[in-house]
């Protein structure tokens, strides 16, 4: 079976509707066919300040919407980064043939840099997406599903495999990215021009998978539409609308045409208050079940010890075997 690797950074108290809908319930399909495994990137997410308290609670809730999102735990592992050592390991050899130019081309460091400004931004912030291509390369990741903003990594994370393996001899899988292109960016909600993210302008835009069901339903029906009257799917016209129509669609399974076909000569408020249900429908047991695992971290700390232990016999001989490549004399 294809193998599958991805994750979500636990870097707030909950996933938000893109990671969800980008990138975790595709997750979740992928298991019917696949072998996956789906980690918790904690390293990654030091790249910026944590509180430590706070990043390890938020590390439990990520594990606990993963299985509240779909992800079944007795057929497909998940651990946490930082539980299995060849991620720094295999990330600092890949650092090593890695431009120090091609690595200041992606564009989310120097997004994030600009942010965190220079003389805050860290090397760990820089070599992020090397190490992001040692989760993926450490477990010979056919596919890895993520929304679009994470192409330009798996380009550099094809690149670095390509280079290794013709410098040093067949060792790593060249991986895919799996883009789902019609919902591989699902935007803002107050601003459709935007990528709902974490760091959001406004507190409104974001849907945050833990949101009460009220909060939820008042979200989407303040959300931002366009000029004019007519639903109908046009990401320039119409950005707010397309994107409320890309959500429904998601969170239904139903194309977006049948959609517009149905909300055909009503007003755009009659589209927020259908996909309001909708959302209150399908997220609201997903956030119950959330919250009823993390009353039981004990488990989840099982099912983390289970995951991080089958994800060591996988990563532990491909780091052997890169360390015996790139000419490390073994230990006696
Ligand atoms: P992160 O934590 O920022 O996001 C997790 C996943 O959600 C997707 N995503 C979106 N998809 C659609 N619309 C949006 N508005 C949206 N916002 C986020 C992201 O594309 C991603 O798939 N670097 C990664 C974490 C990571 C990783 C990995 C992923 C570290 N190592 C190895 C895959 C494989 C990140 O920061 O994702």
């Amino acid at each position: 079976l294809p193998r599958v690797f991805s994750g979500v950074q636990p870097s707030a108290d909950s996933m938000h509707l893109g990671n969800y809908i980008g990138a975790v319930r595709n997750w979740v399909e992928m298991q019917s066919d696949n072998e996956c495994i789906y980690f918790i990137p904690d390293q990654h997410a030091i790249t910026v300040p944590q509180d430590p308290a706070q990043l390890r609670e938020r590390t439990r809730r990520t594990a606990a919407q993963y299985i509240a999102a779909g992800i079944d735990p007795e057929k497909t592992p998940f651990f946490v980064q930082s539980h299995v050592p060849g991620h720094a390991q295999l990330a600092w050899v890949l650092s090593c043939i890695t431009g120090f130019g091609e690595a200041s081309r992606m564009t989310q460091f120097k997004d994030k840099s600009a942010k965190e400004g220079s003389e805050n931004a860290t090397a760990g912030l820089f070599t992020y997406p090397v190490l992001m291509a040692a989760d993926i390369l450490l477990y010979q990741t056919d596919q890895v599903p993520v929304g679009e903003d994470q192409r330009q990594h798996l380009e550099l994370t094809r690149n670095l495999a390509q280079r290794f393996n013709a410098r040093f001899g067949e060792t790593f899988t060249v991986p895919e990215a799996k883009i789902l292109k019609d919902t591989a960016k699902i935007y803002d909600l107050q601003n459709p021009q935007a990528k709902m993210s974490k760091s959001s302008a406004s507190p409104n835009g974001i849907i945050w998978l833990l949101d009460e069901r009220k909060k939820l339903a008042k979200k989407i029906k303040s959300a931002v539409t366009d000029d004019g009257t007519e639903i109908r799917f046009d990401r320039e016209a119409k950005p707010g609308v397309s994107n409320l129509l890309t959500i429904y669609s998601s969170l239904t399974g139903r194309p977006v045409e049948e959609i517009v076909a149905e909300y055909e000569g009503k007003m755009y408020g009659h589209l927020k208050v259908g996909l309001a249900d909708v959302a209150v429908e399908t997220l609201g047991p997903i956030r119950e079940r959330a919250l009823e695992i993390m009353d039981d971290p004990a488990e989840l700390d099982r099912l983390l010890a289970v995951g991080a232990e089958k994800a060591r016999e996988i990563a532990g001989p491909t780091v052997e075997a890169v360390y015996e490549r790139v000419g490390f004399l073994p230990p006696r």
